[in-house]
C-alpha cells in the first residue's frame, strides 16, 4: 500500500497539506446504508489545525458523514459510499490503502467510553500501537507513549498511581478521556470526536472541551455535537447539515451570528431540531 506513515513525515511541509491547507477533504461525496441515502453530495475542505464543529438536527447524518472520514462507515453491512475523500493529498478509498493505518492517523472517540474492559488502563492507551506486528515499540517506549498521551488528555494526574488496574474502575468523564488518550498514542494527524461529552456531567464536559481546544494546537479535530453552545465554545469553523446534505459552513462565529441560509439561521434559533 501507499505509505500513509509517510504522509505524518511530511505534515509540516506545505505541500502535504494538500490545497488550500486542508487535511481532509471530500468531493462529491455520498454514503448510504443499504436503500438510505445519508450523506448527499457533500463537498468540504477541513482546514489543518483547527476545530470542525458539525451540527444538524437528529438523523441528519452527522455521525455517518464523521465516519466516512476513517473508512469507519464501511464496517456496517449494508453501508457504502461513492465520490471521494482526501486525507491530505491521498485518496483514502484508494485500493492501496490500509484502514487501519488510515485510522492511527485519522483517529476517533465515540459518544459513549469505549474502553477495553479486560484491560488495564495503561494497556488501553496502549491498545491502537499493537495494530502493526513488527512495529511494536518496546516496553519503555511503550510507557512514555502511555504517559504523553494520558498527559495530553488531561488525565495522567487522575490515574498515574493505577495504571495496572482496570479501566472499568475510573469514572465515565475518565473513560471518555482516557479513550481519547487511546486515539491520541498513535499522534494522529485528526482526531474525529463523535457527540464526546453526551454522557458526560457538566465537569467532565468542561474538561473534554478545554482538551478539544487545547489539542488543536497540534491536530486537527472535528466534532460532532448537538450542543450549540459547546459547537460556539470550541469551534473555529462550523458545518450545518439537513437531511444528508451540507447546507453551510463558515467561521463559527459568522455561522452563529450572520448565518447565509435561513435553514441555518431557523436551526440556530430554535425553530426546529
Ligand atoms: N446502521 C445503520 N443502518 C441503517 N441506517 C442507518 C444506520 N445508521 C444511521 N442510519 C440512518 O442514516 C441517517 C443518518 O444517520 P446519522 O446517525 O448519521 O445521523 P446523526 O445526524 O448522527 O443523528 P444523531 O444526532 O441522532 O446522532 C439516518 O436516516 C439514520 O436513520
Ligand atoms: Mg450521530
Amino acid at each position: 500500500m501507499t505509505d500513509l506513515v509517510s504522509l505524518r513525515d511530511e505534515a509540516s511541509d506545505s505541500s502535504a497539506t494538500g490545497r488550500n491547507g486542508s487535511v481532509i477533504r471530500a468531493v462529491s461525496l455520498n454514503a448510504f446504508f443499504g436503500a438510505v441515502h445519508a450523506v448527499r453530495d457533500v463537498s468540504l475542505a477541513v482546514p489543518t489545525n483547527e476545530v470542525t464543529a458539525i451540527i444538524g438536527p437528529s438523523g441528519c447524518g452527522k455521525s455517518t458523514l464523521l465516519r466516512t472520514f476513517n473508512r469507519m462507515h464501511e464496517t456496517v453491512p449494508t453501508a457504502r459510499v461513492s465520490g471521494q475523500v482526501f486525507f491530505h493529498d491521498q485518496d483514502i478509498y484508494g485500493d492501496d490503502v490500509n484502514p487501519i493505518t488510515l485510522r492511527r492517523h485519522v483517529g476517533m472517540v465515540f459518544q459513549r467510553p469505549t474502553p477495553f474492559p479486560t484491560m488495564s488502563i495503561r494497556d488501553n492507551v496502549a491498545a491502537g500501537l499493537r495494530v502493526q506486528p513488527g512495529d511494536r515499540p518496546d516496553r519503555k517506549q511503550v510507557d512514555e507513549i502511555v504517559e504523553r498521551a494520558l498527559r495530553e488528555a488531561a488525565l495522567w494526574d487522575e490515574v498515574k498511581d493505577r495504571l495496572k488496574t482496570s479501566a472499568t474502575g475510573i469514572s465515565g468523564g475518565q473513560q471518555q478521556r482516557l479513550c481519547i488518550a487511546r486515539a491520541l498514542a498513535t499522534a494522529p494527524h485528526v482526531l474525529l470526536l463523535d457527540e464526546p461529552t453526551a454522557s458526560l456531567d457538566p465537569l467532565s464536559t468542561q474538561k473534554v472541551e478545554e482538551l478539544v481546544y487545547e489539542l488543536r494546537k497540534t491536530m486537527t479535530v472535528i466534532i460532532v455535537t448537538h450542543n450549540m453552545q459547546q459547537a460556539a465554545r470550541v469551534s473555529d469553523r462550523t458545518i450545518f447539515m439537513l437531511a444528508g446534505e451540507l447546507v453551510e459552513t463558515a467561521p463559527t462565529r459568522i455561522l452563529f451570528t450572520t448565518p447565509n441560509d435561513p435553514r441555518t439561521e431557523a436551526y440556530i434559533t430554535g425553530r426546529f431540531g
